[in-house]
């Protein structure tokens, strides 16, 4: 019988397209995917960099993984994804039992890593290699195993940003863009397996080709592969992650009226509302470009749904910068926000700045916009109190299995009963209840 595997994601969804990868090129080489991290004989953490918390977690983790190994003949434990490369060999210092470290752009290898220490080979660290970065290639979309109705398509690896906080360009390398040709097949193999809605993703999606592939009629690379995924037959839903406020133009704008099938929400990371704090930030767009994107989209499209990031305590950030934050967080009503207290990485611009802010003030920042979020949350998804919304039905609710869930086009959770043979459509609810996180509602008929 081959090997279980068990494998725990950090980070954004980009690690968790590279988990659903590894498992689908695991299975395909014989293993068997256990039910918990207890029955599995393989542990594999695919790790998270962007913060000092999310590495502190994971090493927790291993060590107490250590143990086990220490105890248990026949048992291996690794890192993949960011850490591998942020880390490298000194995760093997850190954790001396750990088998081993394999870095985003490696994960391919998984199988063969697996195999090399059943051969006796010990601590195997695959750093990125240069060029080798794009993971979801042509090649491999036809392993993947569809297991939800909604699938992420990997559109760009990497980044070429140099945000001065910033680790992801380290992990992930320089930005390597695949063709349309390959994203658009991937759609479609995706559609035929049943797949309803996609989101296409990369660290910044509307640079999408943006050396390469000429702009058309005024339209973006990234504008012009969002038409061509709008024509796939069977396909009914469009989501992107994440964009940047620079380069959000008109063309883009202009998506939300002209196809249909793109969901009204965006994720718009902000990351501050002070010009001075942006422009130490090396984000390459002002306040008030950032804020005249997202009044168009909301003046645009019909209850346009924004969420974003913010970074509180970026060195320097003084009471002024954050009274501008504020303001902003004020002025456009989030459905959504990812507050982040700073974090110094090793190796960053602001990791070396000299006006760090204490952590008390990170804390208390952190405070005063989550408690703006609760009631900016419940006055936006107040909106859609006795509204009917169509709802992609995902899977049944962990709580009680007669209460199924999905998102409206809006990326509003909701909750309602109904059989489970729904899992998968598009079915009319009648929303009756609301909180800061979720709608509640009743199905309707047809
Ligand atoms: N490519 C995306 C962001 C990817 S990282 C973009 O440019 O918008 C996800 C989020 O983590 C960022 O938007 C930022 O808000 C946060 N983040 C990144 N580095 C951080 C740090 N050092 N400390 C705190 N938050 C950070
Ligand atoms: Fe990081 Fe900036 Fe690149 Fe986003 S754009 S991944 S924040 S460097
Ligand atoms: Fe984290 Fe790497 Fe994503 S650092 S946010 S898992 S790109």
């Amino acid at each position: 019988m081959g090997r279980r595997f068990f494998i725990r994601t950090y980070g954004c969804q980009m690690n968790g397209h590279d988990s659903e990868l590894m498992e689908s090129i695991l299975l395909d080489h014989g293993f068997l995917r256990a039910d918990s991290e207890d029955a599995a004989s393989v542990v594999i953490l695919n790790t998270c960099s962007v913060r000092e918390q999310a590495e502190r977690k994971a090493i927790g983790r291993l060590q107490a993984l250590a143990w086990r190994k220490a105890a248990e003949k026949n048992f291996y434990f690794g890192v993949a994804g960011c850490m591998a490369q942020n880390l490298g060999k000194e995760l093997f210092c850190r954790v001396p039992a750990l088998d081993f470290a394999i870095a985003p752009g490696r994960i391919r290898s998984v199988a063969e890593v697996l195999k090399r220490l059943e051969n006796g080979e010990k601590q195997i660290f695959l750093p990125n290699e240069e060029g080798e970065t794009f993971v979801n290639g042509s090649i491999d979309f036809c392993r993947r195993k569809i297991t939800r109705v909604s699938a992420f398509v990997s559109i760009a690896n990497g980044c070429n940003m140099n945000c001065s906080y910033c680790i992801v360009p380290k992990t992930r390398g320089r930005e390597v863009c695949r063709s349309m040709d390959s994203i658009l097949r991937e759609v479609q193999f995706l559609v035929e397996k049943g797949v309803s809605e996609v989101t296409l993703g990369g660290q910044i999606v509307n640079f999408y080709g943006i050396r390469k592939i000429p702009f058309v009629n005024g339209k973006s690379p990234f504008v012009q592969l969002l038409e061509k995924v709008h024509a796939v037959d069977g396909l009914e839903r469009i989501r992107f992650l994440s964009p940047h406020p620079s380069g959000f133009r008109d063309d883009l704008i202009d998506c939300y009226a002209n196809l249909p099938k793109l969901c009204p929400h965006v994720h718009f990371p902000i990351q501050s509302g002070s010009d001075r704090v942006l422009r130490a930030m090396r984000r390459p767009y002002t306040r008030q470009m950032a804020l005249n994107v997202l009044h168009k989209l909301r003046r645009n499209v019909s209850l346009m749904a924004i969420s974003t990031d913010l970074i509180v305590g970026f060195p320097g950030e003084t009471e002024e910068d954050f009274r501008q934050t504020e303001q902003l967080f004020d002025e456009i009503d989030f459905d959504m926000a990812f507050v982040f207290k700073y974090s110094p990485r090793a190796g960053t611009q602001a990791a070396a700045m000299d006006n760090q802010i204490p952590g008390s003030v990170c804390e208390e920042r952190n405070q005063i916009l989550l408690k703006k979020l609760a009631v900016t949350s419940l006055r936006r998804n107040q909106l859609f109190l006795n509204s009917q919304q169509p709802v992609l039905v995902e899977a049944p609710s962990t709580k009680d299995p007669r209460v199924l869930w999905g998102y409206t086009p809006h990326h509003k959770k909701v909750f309602f009963s109904a059989s489970e043979k729904l899992i998968g459509k598009i079915v009319p609810v009648k929303i009756s209840y609301i909180t800061t996180c979720a709608l509640n509602g009743v199905l309707e008929n047809g």
